[in-house]
């Protein structure tokens, strides 16, 4: 069967693979641990599923307005009044069926072919694949190390072209943990002010989970001049260990969220219905849960970098978010164990698999060869024996 030209500029996820490999490994009955996941390990908190069971009991499970319930936008709202200081409207919100859509709609609302879209790297797996999906080109820019990855102005300076249309910020990063400091953001925005055909896309997906009293901003509330080209999307999912419902946002220019809306009114339709009462409860409910989970990552965090300390030739920025660590392994790589060589990450994630059960994401999916990702949604026993099987692993390279 002939296959669009579109699908077959998508690349199939890294991660896919990694999880059939640690499926058919568990399905021989060996014990994976796996350092993969995107998500929380916690359950929804009780209130937020109440109020969904609720829901169905009143009713609520009929087609609902396209862009989400009024409840919900005004939750919404409210939210970011609170936590952002910004002020939008109802036409400024569209709720969609998780961030991952949000962007999706966006990208289909606002890009052209031949438009560039300027994709910090290391970045999440998705922004490339959904931005070819929209017909427009994406434009890696590599950020250094030196850096702990995050893009400089003078970088940026040097991407822009006039056929950028579109700058994407993720903060805190996925894959990285690391985020942008008000003052980081105040020199990005120093560039972008001279180039007005630029919007910035800031997926704040992992906003609520900062440690070690991390100051976080993003573009629209460090330079109110930005706020009108800058498109917040924001979700449920990770905060809210709500992945599986399947509700995220997007705020912005008024006109673009009608066009988003319209995408979305052809496609999907409105998101679930009972979801989006979900969603209600957890933005307007007790925030405990949340404050118990971002505690649990935080403990988490310093078991992971005082581990990663301890393995010799391996650096790691220091992130103050989401629930990912991105070390620098390529020390490593060169080396081997028996007849097989490690040459870049996908050979050491697969080695990791192979010999120690042990489930990584290679840094080649995120576009930074030298390292890997290692999620910490984990218990602290699996973490325990995580690190112990890589530290042996890597030990048994030479
Ligand atoms: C950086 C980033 N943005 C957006 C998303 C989308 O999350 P969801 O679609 O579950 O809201 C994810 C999920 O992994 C992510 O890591």
């Amino acid at each position: 069967m002939k296959l669009s030209q579109r699908v077959s500029q998508v690349q199939p996820s890294a991660t896919l693979s990694i999880n059939a490999k640690a499926k058919a490994l568990r399905a021989q009955g060996k014990k994976v641990i796996s350092f993969g996941v995107g998500e929380p390990d916690f359950d929804t908190p009780h209130h937020i599923g109440q109020a969904a069971i609720q829901a169905v009991q009143r009713g609520q499970t009929r087609y609902t307005a396209v862009q989400g319930i009024p409840e919900l936008k005004e939750a919404i709202i409210d939210v970011v009044r609170a936590d952002y200081g910004l002020d939008y409207s109802p036409e400024e919100v569209l709720v969609s069926c998780g961030g991952k859509h949000s962007l999706y709609n966006l990208f289909q609302a606002v890009l052209d072919p031949g438009d560039q879209v300027i994709i910090p790297a290391p970045y999440w797996v998705s922004y490339p694949d959904m931005v070819r999906l929209a017909g427009a080109e994406p434009v890696i820019v590599d950020c250094p190390m030196s850096t702990s990855f995050k893009l400089e102005p003078q970088a940026l300076r040097e991407a822009i072209t006039e056929r950028t249309r579109m700058l994407i910020l993720n903060s805190p990063s996925n894959p990285t943990g690391v985020h942008y400091t008000p003052e980081e953001l105040r020199g990005l925005a120093q560039v972008l002010l001279d180039h007005e055909q630029v919007v910035i896309v800031s997926d704040d997906i992992y906003y609520r989970l900062l440690y070690k009293g991390a100051q976080w901003a993003n573009m629209a509330m460090v330079e109110p001049r930005l706020k009108d080209r800058t498109f917040i999307v924001n979700g449920v999912s990770k905060t809210y260990a709500m992945t599986g419902w399947r509700i995220g946002y997007l705020l912005g220019d008024a006109d673009v969220i009608k066009a988003a809306g319209k995408i979305q009114s052809q496609s999907t339709s409105n998101p679930c219905s009972v979801a989006q009462w979900a969603a209600v409860a957890a933005l307007r409910g007790s925030q405990e849960d949340v404050q118990t989970m971002r505690q649990a990552f935080a403990r988490r965090r310093e078991y992971v970098m005082e581990r990663l300390g301890r393995l010799p030739g391996v650096t790691c920025p220091d992130p103050n978010g989401a629930f990912y660590v991105f070390p620098n392994v390529s020390a490593y790589y060169g080396k081997k164990a028996g007849e097989r060589s490690i040459q870049g990450s996908l050979d050491l994630s697969d080695y990791l698999m192979e010999e120690a059960h042990l489930a990584v994401v290679p840094g080649a999916a995120f576009g930074e060869d030298r390292c890997i990702r290692l999620s910490f949604a984990l218990s602290m026993e699996e973490l325990e024996e995580g690190f112990d099987r890589l530290e042996k692993a890597l030990g048994r390279l030479s």
